[in-house]
C-alpha cells in the first residue's frame, strides 16, 4: 500500500444542467483539494506567468503580482461554475485562466470577441469584465449554448461589421476564430485597435498541433527563416494540409506589431491539457 485512500466519486462535482452533454471535459475532475496545497499551485501559476503579465500591462513585476495572485484564486472556484462544462473544441483551463487574467489585468472598457462557440470564453470575460461593453461574433451562431444577458451576441464575420464607440487604449480584441493572424491584425489596426489577443498562435515547424491553422500565425509573421512562396507542408489526425507563404501579408502584419507578448504554456505547472499559444500583440497606432 501507498498510504494513499480512496473516497468513492460522488459523481459530477457540480449537477449538470438543461443542455449539458453528460461526457465532463478531460479536466472537469482533476482538482487539488487541500487549500495549502491549491494556494501553492497559484503561487507557482502567477509565479510562471507574471513576467508576461507585466510585459502585456507594460507595468513592473511588483506591481502586478498582487493582482495576478488575486485573479488567480479567483479563477478556481469561477471556473468549476462555469456554464459550459465541456468545451471541446474551444478553450479549456489552461487558456481560459489566461483570458481571465489578461481581461481581468487589462481591464478594457470595451471587448471584442471573433469566435463565439458555445459561448463559454464570452462568458469568462464577463466575470473577469463585469462592466466592460462586450460584443462576440461567430459564423456559425448555431453552436451558441450560453448567452450573457447583457453580450451582444452576432452572426457573421467582425470586419465590416458596425462596432460601438471605443477608447482604442482601454479596448481589447480577442481572435479566436482560426482566421489569419496576419489578416486579423491588418483589421484590427485598421480599426484602431491598441489590444490584442491571438489563440492558436503556433510556430511554422508545429502547425501540426492545430485543427485549421490560423496562417501566417503571429509567430509565422515575424519568422525570418521563412521565405516568401516556400511551401509548408503538415498532416493534421491524418489529412494533409498545404500553404504558400505570402511574404507581403507577412511584412503587412509584421508592420503593425508593437509588442508581441506569448503566454507560456501553464502545462508544465498545472498539469492540465497543453494551451493552444495564446499571443498578445500591442498593435502599432
Ligand atoms: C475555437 S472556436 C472558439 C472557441 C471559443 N472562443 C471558446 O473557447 O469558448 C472557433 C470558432 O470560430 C468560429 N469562426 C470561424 N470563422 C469565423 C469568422 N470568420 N468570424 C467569426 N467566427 C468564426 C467558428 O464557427 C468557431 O465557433
Amino acid at each position: 500500500m501507498n498510504g494513499v485512500t480512496v473516497e468513492p466519486a460522488a459523481g459530477p462535482a457540480e449537477p449538470l444542467r438543461p443542455g449539458d452533454q453528460p461526457v465532463p471535459a478531460r479536466d472537469d475532475r482533476n482538482w487539488m483539494l487541500s487549500p495549502d496545497q491549491q494556494a501553492r499551485l497559484e503561487a507557482a501559476i502567477v509565479e510562471w506567468l507574471l513576467p508576461s503579465l507585466a510585459a502585456i500591462l507594460d507595468r513592473p513585476e511588483a506591481e502586478t503580482a498582487a493582482r495576478a495572485t488575486e485573479a488567480t484564486a479567483d479563477f478556481f472556484p469561477l471556473y468549476r461554475g462555469r456554464p459550459i462544462r465541456n468545451n471541446k473544441g474551444g478553450g479549456l483551463i489552461n487558456d481560459s485562466l489566461c483570458l481571465y487574467l489578461v481581461a481581468r489585468l487589462l481591464q478594457p472598457a470595451t471587448i471584442v470577441e471573433s469566435g463565439s462557440y458555445q459561448g463559454h470564453s464570452a462568458w469568462l470575460l464577463r466575470q473577469a469584465c463585469p462592466a466592460a461593453e462586450i460584443v462576440t461574433f461567430d459564423v456559425r451562431p448555431e453552436q451558441l449554448r450560453h448567452r450573457e444577458p447583457d453580450i451582444d451576441y452576432r452572426a457573421g464575420d467582425w470586419s465590416e461589421a458596425a462596432l460601438p464607440a471605443f477608447d482604442p487604449a482601454r479596448t481589447l480584441v480577442w481572435f479566436d476564430d482560426h482566421i489569419s493572424h496576419a489578416r486579423r491584425l491588418v483589421e484590427a489596426r485598421r480599426r484602431g485597435f491598441r489590444h490584442a489577443l491571438f489563440d492558436d498562435n503556433f510556430d511554422a515547424y508545429s502547425l501540426y498541433a492545430t485543427g485549421g491553422a490560423p496562417v501566417p500565425t503571429l509567430a509565422m509573421t515575424i519568422d525570418r527563416g521563412l521565405a516568401d512562396g516556400e511551401e509548408i507542408v503538415w498532416m493534421r489526425h491524418g489529412k494533409t494540409y498545404r500553404y504558400r507563404v505570402d511574404g507581403a501579408a507577412c511584412s503587412a502584419a509584421r508592420a503593425a506589431i508593437e509588442a508581441y507578448h506569448p503566454l507560456p504554456d501553464l502545462s508544465p505547472i498545472t498539469r492540465y491539457s497543453p494551451a493552444s499559444g495564446m499571443t498578445y500583440a500591442r498593435i502599432a497606432p
